[in-house]
Formats: structure tokens, sequence, C-alpha cells
């Protein structure tokens, strides 16, 4: 059991080498995948720091390799990187940029790969499957290059995506780690709450179901952290801003416009629910939905008279809201 882990990790590590060699060394792979990189904006050393690569536009060029140089067609099966069919056998990255998705400590369990044609019809991301090695709710991407980060600035970060994680590195932001694209699950959160209590969401300025990403965060508050979040101009997400402007300039912004949380979200339903009373009624009590996970009652407190003011609405009539809610769990 144990050898054949590490055998999956031998696999992976050779395939992150292989993308990457394929990437720096070959025409098709400066041609298209290095320069597709340049293009974003990222250098030389951030495409060496995050070990970025490029799989070849062929059906199994790197299956071939891999079984050539002695790696077991069980094991590029079970990490996803070869689709077995009967008797064939293809790579499951085909033409795609590549994204190793690392441990905590820097072991490569898995990868996610970026199409580069505009093809309509073919996920612009395609990622690992689920592994004895990659579970995809228990890694956060970059968290192997943002641990130290977070610690020291007492921080988290989290964006959506990854090159929203690669870009906001460059620009001198470290303490940033990516769920990519699936809803945070708490393996998630406790790897962050190891390292801080704090954390600011960064959602695309696109954010697509804000409110049903609200609802995730939740968790964050059960485990007793502290949440900001921070949206940016439609069009634009944490990558696509951090490329426009300096570090002087992104940290300025996420000052101005981190908010707390709670309010945040206060805000933000109070104006859906404008006049409309049911609305308002439902409104009140989801926000008091989030503020019931807070598990320190001097916050608690502190929330509802907060929430209170933002939607015009008597403290006593939120505290009792909030002992229904609380009755019911327990
Ligand atoms: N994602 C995915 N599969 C998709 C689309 C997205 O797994 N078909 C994940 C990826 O991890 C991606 C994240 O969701 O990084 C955020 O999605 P999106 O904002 O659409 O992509 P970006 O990260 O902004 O990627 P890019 O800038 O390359 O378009
Ligand atoms: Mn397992
Ligand atoms: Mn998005
Ligand atoms: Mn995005
Ligand atoms: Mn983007």
């Amino acid at each position: 059991q144990a050898d054949a882990r590490e055998s999956l990790y031998l696999v992976s590590e050779y395939a992150s080498k292989y993308f990457q060699n394929i990437l720096h060394k070959t025409d098709q792979g400066k041609a298209i995948g290095l320069s597709y990189f340049k293009e974003r904006g990222f250098t030389e050393e951030t495409i060496k720091t995050f070990n970025l690569g490029y799989s070849l536009d062929e059906w199994q060029a790197f299956t071939d390799e891999a079984l050539k140089k002695g790696y077991q067609l069980e094991f590029l099966e079970k990490t996803g990187l070869t689709i077995v069919k009967g008797e064939k056998q293809f790579d499951r990255f085909k033409g795609r940029v590549m994204f190793p998705i690392q441990s905590m400590s820097g072991r490569v369990l898995g990868f996610g790969g970026r199409i580069l044609t505009s093809d309509k019809k073919a996920a612009k991301y395609l990622n690992s499957p689920e592994s004895d090695l990659y579970h995809k709710s228990k890694v956060l991407y970059g968290i192997f290059h943002a641990k130290q980060s977070i610690a020291k600035e007492d921080n988290c970060y989290l964006v959506e995506g990854y090159t929203d994680v690669i870009q906001f590195h460059q620009r001198g932001i470290k303490n940033v780690v990516s769920s990519s694209g699936t809803a945070l699950s708490p393996e998630q959160i406790r790897l962050i709450n190891r390292l801080t209590k704090n954390i600011t969401v960064l959602f695309d300025g696109d954010a697509a179901g804000l409110r049903a990403s609200l609802r995730g965060i939740d968790l964050i508050l059960e485990q007793g952290m502290n949440v900001k979040i921070c949206t940016f101009p439609a069009g634009d997400d944490p990558d696509s801003f951090a490329k426009q402007n300096t570090l002087e300039e992104i940290t300025t912004y996420l000052e101005d416009k981190a908010q707390d949380f709670i309010q945040f979200k206060a805000s933000l339903l109070v104006k859906e629910a404008k006049n409309d009373p049911i609305k308002k009624a439902e409104t009140i009590r989801d926000i008091v939905n989030s503020i019931a996970k807070i598990p320190d009652r001097i916050k608690t407190e502190i929330y509802i008279q907060e929430c209170a003011r933002i939607m015009d609405i008597s403290e006593s009539v939120l505290f009792s809201t909030l002992a229904q809610i609380t009755k019911k769990e327990t």
C-alpha cells in the first residue's frame, strides 16, 4: 500500500519534470507553451518556481516516454495521466499548459491543464481525477509556496484560480492559495487554519453566483476564523488586476476594498432585498444563520449590533432569531 502510493508520487514527479522539459527544451513547447505563459506576463523565474510545463498536442507522447523510462502502466493509469481504452493508451493532457499541484511539503499530487485554443467544446481546464494521491478537497493550489508567508503575514488570500495565485506571487504577494474552482472544503480550511486565523477571499469580478459562494464561507466561520471579502472590477480577476497594477496599487486596493464578511453579506443582501418585506425577512434569517456559525459569543454580539444597523432592524429581533437557530441546531 505504502509502496503503491510511493509509486504514484514517483510517476507524478516524473511527469512534472517531463512537462517542464517539453516546455523549455522542445520547439513545440517553446513556440506554444512558453510563449503562452510569457504573453500572460509570467517571467522565466515564475514559470520555474511553479514548475509550469507543457504537454504535447499528440495522442500518447507522454505515455510512450514514461513507459520507455520504466514507469508501469498501472500507476500511469491510477494517477490519471494515462487513459487506457482496451489495447490503446492516451495522454489525458494533450496540447495543454500544465500546472502541477503540490502538497504542503512540495510533492506533486496532480495537475491542472489549460487548453490554449478557444475551442468552446473542450473544458478550459482539465484536472487530474481523484486518486490515492490526489483528493481535490484536501489540497490547495499554491500552499507549498505560500505557507511561510501566510504564517508571517498572519493572513491568507484565497483566490479562484491557478493563474491568480501565480500572478500575485510574482507581484510579491505570496500568501495566496486557490481552491481551484471547487467549493471550499472543511479540510482545505483546516490547512489554512493551522497557519493563520485570517482569510481574505478574493472573488473574480464576474463572480457567477456570488451569493452561492458566500454560503460556503460559513464553513470558515465555523472554524472560528475571521473572514474578509474583496471583489474586483467587472471583467477582472486577481490575475488580470495584478498584471495591470503595481504592487503598491494592488496592496492599496486590497486594503481599501477588503470588507468584513458579515458586513459585506449584510450590505449585499439588503441591497438585493430593497423594500420587499418577504425578501428582507429571508435575508435576515440568512445573515443570522451565518452569525450563528461563529463560535465566539463576543463576536456574535458585535455582529448582531452591526447587522441591526446595516439592515435597519432591531437588535432584539436579531437576537431572538439567533436563539431560534442555535436552539434548532443543538
Ligand atoms: N476551473 C476548472 N475547470 C474549468 C474552469 C475552471 O477546473 N473548466 C478551475 C480552475 O482551477 C480555474 C478556476 O476554476 O483556475 C477559476 O476559473 P476561471 O476564473 O474561469 O479561470 P481563471 O483561473 O481565471 O483562468 P484563465 O485566466 O486562464 O482563464
Ligand atoms: Mn485516500
Ligand atoms: Mn471565474
Ligand atoms: Mn478567473
Ligand atoms: Mn483569469
